[in-house]
Parts: C-alpha cells; structure tokens; sequence
C-alpha cells in the first residue's frame, strides 16, 4: 500500500458489507470468552465516587442555551454525576439466567470498547494524576500519581478503544464501531458537561502519541498485548467562572518525567481464537499527528421547543436502543420531526460545543410516518453550501423539491421506502417499521486523501449526531436505534453515487418502540448498596 490513504481506502472497501456477503467476521462465538466489558487494573489504590442517581433539575430543553444557567462547583460528587451521566451504568436487564448491563453512552452489540481516563491537576478534587473510570463500580482507578510540581488546576478526559472488544464480535469491521462509539461518547461527555453547566472542548492539535504517553497507553508491560488500547480523543473540561487559557500539550512533560505509575490490566478474554490483523495495520495508518489547533464554532440556532420538559439526567439515564419498533403506530407529530432535525445542524450548544471541524456529513432520510410528510427519500444538508455537489453526485432522477420547514430540507423521491429501508440496513425490520430512518453521508475520499486519520473523524462526527437522535428521541416519548450493519454500496447504488466521493457511514433509526416484555429491567448501581 503506497500511501496511509490508500491503506485507509483499502481497509473502508474490505469491510463494507455487500449484499452477497458480510465483511470478514468470526464464523462462530464463544459467549462464555466475551472480553470482559468492565477493563480493571490490578495493584491501583481506587477513589470511590459518591453514590450515583442524583437528579439534577436542568431541563433537556434547557441545554439549548446553556448560557443561562450557573455552572456547578467541580467536586467529587459532581464529577461523579458528570462520569455517571456519560460512561455509568443506566440499568441491567436479565432474561433468564443472562444478565447484562446497560450504559448511559450506547455500543455496537453493548460491547463498550471506549475506556476513560481522567489527568487532574486540580489538588483540590484529587491527587494530581491519571486516573482510570469503572463505570461497574463507579470509582476511579489511581494510574498515576504526578509528584512535586505546581499544578494548574485543570481537568481533562481521554478516550481510548479497546478494539479486541468489538472485533471478537465483529471482526474486520469493528475498527469503524469503535469509532462510532467515540463520537457517542464524546457527544454523552459534553451532555452530561451541559447537565452541570461546564463545557467540554475537545483538544483537536494533540497527536495520538501524545495522548497515548499521558494516558499509559504506551506502557506495554501493563498490557496484554492482544488487549492494548488505542488513544482517540482528548478534552479539557471547562467552566463559566474560569477563562481558559490556550492549550500548550508541552506542559505536561514535566509531570510526566517525575511520574509513579501504578496498576496492570486485567486479562478480558481467556483466548483470543480469531486474529483481525488489518485492523492493527491500519490503525498505525491512521495515528494522527499533531496538528494545528482548530475550534470550530457553530453559530446558536434557535431550535423549535416541544416536549422538552424531562430533566436532561432522566432522559440520559433512560436511554435505550428499541429492538423493534410498532409499525403500526400513529405517524410522528411534525413539530417533533423538525426538532430532531434541527437539532442535528451545527449549534452553539452541547454537543456541538465539543466539536471542533465543520460539517463533513449529510443525512439521508427514508421518511415511513411523519404526519403531514408525505412518504419518500429526504436529504437534510447540514451545510447549504454542500447541495450543488450533492445534486451533481446523485441521481438525476432526483427531484430536489424544497420542503417547507424552518431549514433546508428536500424530497428526492416520494414513495414507499420501507422495503428499502430494511434491506439496505442488513433486513433489519428495526429500519422500516419505525417513524423514520437515515444514512449518514460523508464527504469521504477528500478527507481521506488530506489526511488519513480523518477517516476516524468521519465516524466519530456520525457517532455525534447518532447520540443527539437518541436523546431527541426519548425527549419527543419515541426510542432510536444506532445501526452499524447496513449494505455499503447498495446504499450509495439507491443514491446513484458513481465513487467515493460520498460515502454512508452509519444508519439511524425513530420511532415508537415496542417494549420485550420477557426481559426484566434491575436498577443501575443496586450493587453498590
Ligand atoms: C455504532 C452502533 C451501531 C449499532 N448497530 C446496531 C444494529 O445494526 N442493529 C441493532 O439492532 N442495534 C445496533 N446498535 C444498538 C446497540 O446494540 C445498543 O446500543 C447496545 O445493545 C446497548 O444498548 P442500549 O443502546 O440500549 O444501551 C448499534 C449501536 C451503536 C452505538
């Protein structure tokens, strides 16, 4: 492979799954070999969190102007609420002898390859240090103690993914999983911020490498080395009664010269059958560098208010995927419809507050129920400037009609999309019998080719806007459903899309859900009483 990019275009044509076939995954599973999905580190002194489920009393609509409310002091209560709300648990539910819990942030096959870390220099809320979160136990594990320095009083949170996780299940595709469950959790980190009046700003100059050292990533002797983690992201928490000053990753090295660390990694998996050795050779082509620092920001968009009356924490906590949908259920109420939209376009509010580029990604809808919408194949662009390029990619049978709502919005083709729908997203019937469905379009060969690590940001800003349909969802009484599994070039064939110039990088599903009355739901943190 000559050049990173081409590695990476390689790698997204390999796993796309084909109608004939599924990209290369393991032909059987050993369930009672799952990694453990709660990574622990052994010989670490742990900080217990206060107990969780404080409700807060800020309103989901609310966070549409986070300007008007006072921020909470950061403590360790507070800090709890922020993990809690963004990576805890939200319940267990049982069926029969299996038992499994459920997170606030949502996962490809609630495999949760995303770790989180904390660097405090804030003596004042805990030893300054790198801390480890298990949301299991809702405690902090100590990794790393910082020693005789003058600290600056800040908090920052990386992510990192532990791709042995997702690839038990899924194989050679689960490198692009695990990036959509960073750009979830990013996007349930800067909610849960919101929730507490703080923001979260992504720090988008710093390099992998970086990330890796200040996080220990790079400490293979603490690792098994089929069980490593990959850095992803790194944020810097900050609040209204505090300017933050300009980011200069060099101030870190100083505690890190004089650094103790502590703890190994606890084995998650007794063997590891299947191998996917693409996914390690092109993450190292997919290493981001350090780079320019880049803060994009969103003009504040007034977005309809409706049923937005639910505190943010309860509809944080009650979050679930539907599994199926009632296909027969009344169509979406307009007004409702138009807010979930809306609320997809680039904001001055969480979570687009933590997102640092501009709008590389589009939605495509396939409308089922929507009353007073008539049945068809919608495009939502999330940048006007991007609809002549669209209209010259796509099918000329396209009708481009305008429809009449507060932003820009066209039916390309009306119609019965369900049965298209469904097929397109592996036949799941989780795509046709709810209100509506969509694919996430993103300017993709050009990203590529200026720089490859791109290709993980194109997922994680689809992750983003797949974490604000789930949250719009329960706030409008409806559920939705992030889908990875759908047949890549049969979506852009229906699209009439000739090369990769655009390429549908996640689906997503609304509607009512139907609840499975089998399964038992348990409460969240019943183990810590
Ligand atoms: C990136 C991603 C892809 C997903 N793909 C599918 C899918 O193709 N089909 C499906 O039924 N659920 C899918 N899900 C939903 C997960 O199975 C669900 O998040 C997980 O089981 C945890 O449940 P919860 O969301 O209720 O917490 C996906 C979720 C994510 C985040």
């Amino acid at each position: 492979m000559s050049t990173p990019a081409d590695a990476v275009i390689h790698y997204h044509q390999r796993t796309k799954h084909q109608l004939n076939a599924y990209a290369k995954g393991p032909e059987s599973l050993d369930w009672d070999d799952q990694p453990n999905p709660f990574r622990r580190f052994a010989g670490c002194e742990t900080v217990v969190l206060p107990m969780p489920g404080v409700e807060l009393a800020v309103l989901f609509g609310e966070l549409d102007q986070p300007v008007k409310f006072s921020d909470k002091p950061l403590n360790l209560q507070n800090l709890g609420v922020l993990l809690e709300l963004s990576f805890g648990l939200s319940a267990w539910k049982q069926f029969g002898p299996d038992r499994w819990a459920l997170r606030c942030n949502p996962s490809s096959g609630n495999l949760h390859p995303t770790e989180v870390y904390l660097l405090c220099t804030d003596e004042g809320l805990l030893r300054p240090g790198v801390y480890h979160y298990v949301s299991h136990d809702h405690r902090l594990e100590r990794r790393c103690q910082f020693i005789d320095k003058a600290f600056s009083g800040e908090l920052y949170i990386g992510l990192s993914s532990i791709h042995w996780r997702e690839a038990w299940k899924y194989g050679e595709r689960a490198l692009r999983y695990c990036q959509h469950d960073i750009g979830h959790a990013l996007a349930a980190l800067s909610y849960a911020a919101g929730c507490l009046g703080w923001t979260l700003e992504l720090l988008s100059e710093v390099g992998d490498s970086d990330i890796a050292t200040w996080l220990g990533l790079d400490r293979a002797e603490d690792f098994i080395e089929l069980e490593r983690e990959t850095p992803d992201l790194f944020c810097r928490l900050n609040f209204a009664t505090q300017k933050p000053a300009a980011f200069v990753a060099d101030t870190f090295s100083g505690f890190f010269q004089h650094a103790q660390w502590f703890g190994t990694a606890e084995r998650l998996s007794s063997r590891h059958f299947y191998r996917w050795p693409i996914i390690d050779e092109v993450t190292q082509q997919l290493s981001k560098p350090r780079t320019e620092p880049e803060r994009w920001q969103a003009q504040s968009l007034s977005l309809p208010v409706s049923h937005l009356h639910s505190t943010a924490s309860q509809l944080i906590r009650q979050r679930r995927s539907a599994q199926q949908f009632n296909g027969k259920a009344e169509p979406l109420a307009l007004t409702d419809f138009q807010r979930m939209l809306a609320a997809l376009l680039p904001n001055a509010k969480p979570p687009f507050n933590a997102w640092s580029w501009s709008p590389q990604v589009h939605i495509v809808l396939f409308v089922h129920r929507v009353a007073g919408l008539e049945p068809g194949l919608y495009l939502l662009p999330r940048d006007p400037q991007a609809v002549t390029e669209l209209k010259s990619a796509f099918s000329t049978d396209f009708a481009w009609q305008p429809v009449e709502v507060p932003f820009e919005f066209y039916l390309l083709t009306s119609g019965n999309v369900r049965q298209a729908a469904k097929t397109l997203s592996c036949h799941q019937p989780i795509a046709s019998d709810s209100a509506f469905s969509l694919g996430m379009l993103a300017r993709f060969a050009d990203n590529i080719a200026a720089e490859a690590w791109r290709y993980r940001r194109l997922f994680w800003e689809c992750g983003l806007l797949g974490q604000i349909l789930y949250l719009e969802a329960e706030a409008a009484g409806m559920r939705g459903t992030g889908i990875g599994c759908y047949f890549d070039d049969a979506v852009h064939g229906v699209l009439g899309l000739r090369d990769d110039t655009w390429q549908s990088l996640y689906h997503f599903t609304v509607g009512e859900s139907l609840e499975d009355k089998r399964l038992q739901t348990l409460p969240a943190y019943a183990h810590l009483c």
